[in-house]
């Protein structure tokens, strides 16, 4: 039967050659705790972290790489970021597309510490309305936190417009960026974004386990975590300096010796030709959907306003029919549900039944789309 992989949105596979070698390498070769002793194995493992750190400031257009801290997922990076503005009370906006690592923080720290937050509503189409953004807003309102790209309907938030009003108030702006670091061209500190979340696993192809948050000069806030950092150990206190105020217990090292590959691969392809790549392919798979009966698809049409990632039903069946049916029958692997974000699929009329996800990385061909409509054909026609 064919393998044909269609779920990068949940985590790319395969990953390129150089970084299942690189972690190899770390783990038979280097091996030591990064940061923590003085021999030459520690010393080799903090190179190792350090080129990881370098490399990932330079994808995601940060100037000062201590400004990116490295957490074991983007899940964690938002609520480094939640809690720690939140610490103190107040309010946050977000929008109705956010993934649970957004709202669920939100919503347990309503509970617990009586934080408030308002969810501004998208269309159905998933497009927001910055100005309702801007009447959510209040006078203890301490957080922005949007999605970059929705990982339901692939559409992309108007960033420079929520960042251009996030500034005029005066509120720190929180980015999710799961789906769009290796994807889009970012410089966050350029744009004002203050902080944002990326993971390690989707489009910067390193193993799970691995991402970070970037955190703009004169932003620091609490950690979520304390610990032991190798650095100022004579101390009861957190050093109060980046990256080590947020990298608390030992780094999953062998993760960022293959992020550093991954990211590499990224930097060498360029994020242009990796998403003119993506367009390539979502448009196929935009327009052979259109010609099947029963299909309806998510989202907004335009590249310009989406990413490589698509969503859809197929009359007649359940979302997690189709995808067993495509895997099953077919050796296609798409994602079905509501992939962790509930808040979307409410705002797009799917929450009953969830949405098949088809995501792309650079590693798909042509082909995979032909084999996805293909079977798609067949199983409308059955
Ligand atoms: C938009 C978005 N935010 C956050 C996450 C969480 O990422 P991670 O699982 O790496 O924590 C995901 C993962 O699917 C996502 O798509």
């Amino acid at each position: 039967m064919q393998d044909i992989y269609l779920d990068n949105a949940a985590t790319t596979y395969p990953k390129p050659e150089a970084v299942y070698a690189a972690m190899d390498r770390f783990a038979r070769e280097k091996g030591g705790n990064p940061g923590r002793s003085g021999h030459r194995r520690s010393l080799q493992a903090g190179r190792e972290v350090l080129r990881a750190r370098e490399a990932v400031a330079r994808l995601l257009g940060v100037k000062d790489p201590s400004r990116v801290a490295f957490t074991k997922n983007a899940t964690e990076a938002l609520n480094v970021v939640i809690q720690g503005v939140l610490a103190r009370g107040g309010h946050a906006v977000i929008t109705s597309l956010e993934h649970n690592s957004v709202w669920r923080p939100l919503e347990a720290m309503a509970r617990r510490e009586g934080i408030s937050y308002t969810v501004v509503a998208c269309s159905r189409e998933g497009v927001l309305d910055v100005s309702a953004l801007e009447e959510a807003l209040r006078p203890e309102t301490r957080l922005v936190a949007c999605t970059h790209a929705s990982n339901v309907t692939g559409g992309l938030m108007p960033l420079g417009d929520i960042a251009a009003l996030a500034e005029r108030h005066g509120i720190p702006l929180l980015v999710d960026a799961a789906q769009t670091a290796g994807r889009l061209a970012l410089a966050p500190e350029s744009e004002g974004i203050q902080y944002l979340a990326f993971t390690g696993h989707k489009e910067l192809f390193g193993p799970q386990g691995t991402g970070g948050l970037c955190i703009a000069p004169g932003c620091e806030i609490e950690p979520l975590l304390y610990g032991g950092t190798g650095s100022r150990s004579e101390s009861e206190v957190q050093p109060d300096f980046l990256p080590d105020r947020y990298e608390s217990g030992t780094l999953n090292a062998w993760g960022l010796a293959g992020l550093r590959a991954g990211v590499e691969f990224v930097l060498e392809r360029g994020v242009e030709e990796v998403r003119r790549h993506e367009e390539e392919l979502t448009g196929l798979l935009l327009e052979g959907l259109a010609r099947l009966p029963g299909i309806t698809v998510y989202g907004p049409r335009e590249w310009e306003r989406r990413i490589g990632i698509v969503s859809f039903n197929l009359n007649g069946f359940t979302s997690s029919e189709l995808a067993s049916r495509l895997d099953e029958a077919y050796g296609i692997c798409v994602r079905s549900g509501l992939h962790c974000s509930p808040l979307a699929h409410r705002t797009i009329g799917t929450l009953q039944n969830g949405t098949v996800r088809a995501s792309f990385s650079c590693m798909n061909t042509a082909e995979d789309v032909d084999h996805l409509l293909q079977a798609l054909g067949e199983i409308a026609s059955q």
